[in-house]
């Protein structure tokens, strides 16, 4: 059984408790997520459909009276670093997501006090996830909360999504950290990633979320990543120098794709195909389950998969196998590919009662293809973003 976000959270303390000999003034925790539909358009200032799921970081967090970050002693992942000198690890490594938090809520002129932190969680790394974005989130509520700044929400997962630009090297978009942060039990989270407005919809009852971990390594998700988002900048610079009004994909349409498909070279084109279509794809998703249509959900969940491996080519051969097991599956009423792709996982969603058959069905077809065993789970939509004050404790800092 999947452990609650209480015992991630208390697993953080007693191990916060058992390293530093004494009480953490606060435990912060944020989940990772599925993106239900919507990919590669949130940095195209497009739409996104993603949801908060059962699996946590959490970060057991006390002040100290030097200037040190001190994190997991006693681990083999011990690290300390000064607060005056926060800079990227040349080896690139977790640490750099809570010094990189540290640096940005710094940069905004947060005067911070050095903290011992203690991290916990169970959100599956190299996974897509986003592992990533729920310990930049349980790290920056921890770090708030133990220092008595204010800080937005949204503005909470802009400065995570800058530290994982500055820090970590890719370029991602708001999706993952405004998820992570803003995320509501039972609900997805439709988001309009120009202006930043967002709606909870809520998931129509008698309908389950199944996560199929292909167990492939996203290697190279970086890189590729990078490449993607200029391939899309590059798209958007001849439209626009044809066009004007054109500032992001989002200001483009199908059809207005379709009349201009001269002026691209076909890579870029079908690149662009992609975000205009699966934009278009994510309004009617949500409309779909506003009106509690799941047969229509799920059928433009199989187009935007289509659409990632033939046009964004972002899928694999592993992927793919899982949505077309489950396509053959009953109660199944779409799947697809989620996050940014190159391994990772998959999702589907299946009428309640039929997971278990589903699940046989994709361990089976995908051990007969494949050879290895895949992780597959049925998961629960959770709430984004918490911090619990634990201790009372004298925080005379104060935001500039
Ligand atoms: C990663 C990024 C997100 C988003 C997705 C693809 O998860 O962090 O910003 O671009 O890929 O949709």
């Amino acid at each position: 059984m999947t452990p609650s976000r209480e015992s991630i959270e208390h697993q953080a303390v007693s191990a916060y408790r058992k390293h530093f000999g004494a009480t953490p003034l606060t435990v912060a925790s944020a989940p990772g997520r599925v993106n239900l539909i919507g990919e590669h358009t949130d940095y195209n200032e497009g739409y996104v459909l993603p949801a908060a799921i059962d699996r946590a970081t959490a970060v057991a967090a006390g002040p100290r009276d030097d200037d040190r970050l001190v994190m997991n002693p006693g681990s083999s992942q011990d690290e300390s670093f000064a607060l005056s000198r926060l800079y990227p690890s040349e080896q690139r490594t977790w640490t750099d997501y809570l010094t990189g938090v540290a640096s940005m809520l710094q940069n905004r002129g947060g005067v911070l006090r050095g903290a011992n932190m203690y991290v916990h969680g169970n959100v599956p790394r190299g996974a897509g996830l986003s592992s990533s974005a729920a310990l930049e989130l349980a790290a920056a509520l921890a770090l708030i909360e133990m220092n008595g700044l204010t800080v937005p929400r949204v503005e909470t997962a802009k400065l995570c999504q800058q530290a994982e630009h500055e820090f970590a090297g890719v370029k991602c978009g708001i999706m993952d950290q405004f998820i992570s942060c803003l995320g509501m039990r039972n609900h997805a989270l439709f988001l309009d990633c120009r202006s930043l407005a967002f709606e909870h919809v809520p998931l129509p009852h008698g309908v389950e979320l199944i996560i199929c971990d292909t167990g492939v390594k996203r290697a190279l998700a970086g890189s590729e990543y990078n490449r993607r988002r200029e391939e899309c900048a590059t798209g958007v610079r001849i439209l626009s120098s044809k066009r004007g009004n054109i500032t992001a994909l989002r200001d483009v349409s199908p059809g207005e794709l379709q009349e201009s498909r001269g002026l691209l070279d076909p890579v870029v084109l079908r690149r662009c195909m992609h975000v205009v279509t699966e934009n278009d794809r994510v309004v009617r998703s949500a409309g779909a389950l506003r009106a509690g249509d799941l047969s229509e959900f799920g059928k433009l969940m199989y187009d935007s998969h289509l659409s990632l491996r033939r046009d964004f080519e972002v899928s694999c051969p592993e992927l793919d196998l899982i949505v077309d097991l489950c396509a053959g599956s009953d109660g199944v009423y779409g799947a697809r590919m989620t996050g940014a792709g190159f391994g990772g996982c998959a999702i589907c969603l299946a009428k309640e009662g039929f997971t278990g058959g589903v699940i046989d069905r994709l361990n089976a077809g995908y051990r007969v293809k494949t050879g290895r065993k895949p992780s597959v789970y049925v998961c629960s939509i959770d709430d984004g973003a918490r911090a619990t004050r634990l201790a009372t404790h004298s925080v005379n800092n104060q935001e500039n």
